[in-house]
């Protein structure tokens, strides 16, 4: 299993993540590898979604973001599962956020295929997802002045020509 380090997304660029998937009132939003858990509480806290899960397979993560949907008021629309994102089903999201590695994305496709619908936003930090071809692609500058590539892929029409 690759590891994936713990580096938190940046909240300017959290912000155009949920943007750019064009988040709203009838999302379901779940974050692969959630870290603190900032992508949920900005999903829920400013674009005011449905619903939005993260999932966490380091323990004092988990802990910690499962914390911070208490301490910020949101326990009853955002939720934290411990354990690996491979085996937790995601067929009910209509967006889902990536900060992975490019080689992790690639390990995703066959999941994101068979369980997501047409239509699913999937917003991914940094890095692509292999073979897919992004509606869009954009940089965002963080707080400290540096610059982050997002890319949005469609499900549906994510597929190279
Ligand atoms: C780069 S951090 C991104 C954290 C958060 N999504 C953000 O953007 O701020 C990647 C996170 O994914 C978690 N992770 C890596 N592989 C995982 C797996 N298979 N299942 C669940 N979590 C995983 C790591 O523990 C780490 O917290």
């Amino acid at each position: 299993m690759v590891f994936v380090p713990y580096v938190p997304t940046p909240y300017q660029v959290v912000r155009a993540m949920l943007k750019l998937a064009n988040a709203g009132p009838d999302d379901i939003v779940y974050d692969l590898g959630c870290g603190d858990g900032r992508i949920l509480i900005v999903a829920v806290k400013e674009f005011n979604v449905k619903k939005a899960v993260g999932v966490e397979k380091d323990q004092q993560l988990y802990k910690l973001a499962s914390t911070r949907m208490i301490d910020e008021g949101i326990a009853n629309k955002a939720s934290v599962v411990y354990g690996d994102f491979f085996e937790v089903d995601i067929s009910e999201a209509t967006i889902v956020t990536l900060f992975l590695l490019t080689s992790v994305n690639e390990m995703l496709k066959p999941k994101l295929e068979r369980e997501l619908r047409d239509g699913v936003r999937i917003v991914s930090h940094e890095f692509r997802i292999p073979g897919w071809k992004p509606a869009r692609e954009i940089d965002v500058r963080d707080e400290n002045g540096l610059l982050h590539k997002v890319y949005l892929y469609v499900k549906g029409s994510h597929r190279e020509q």
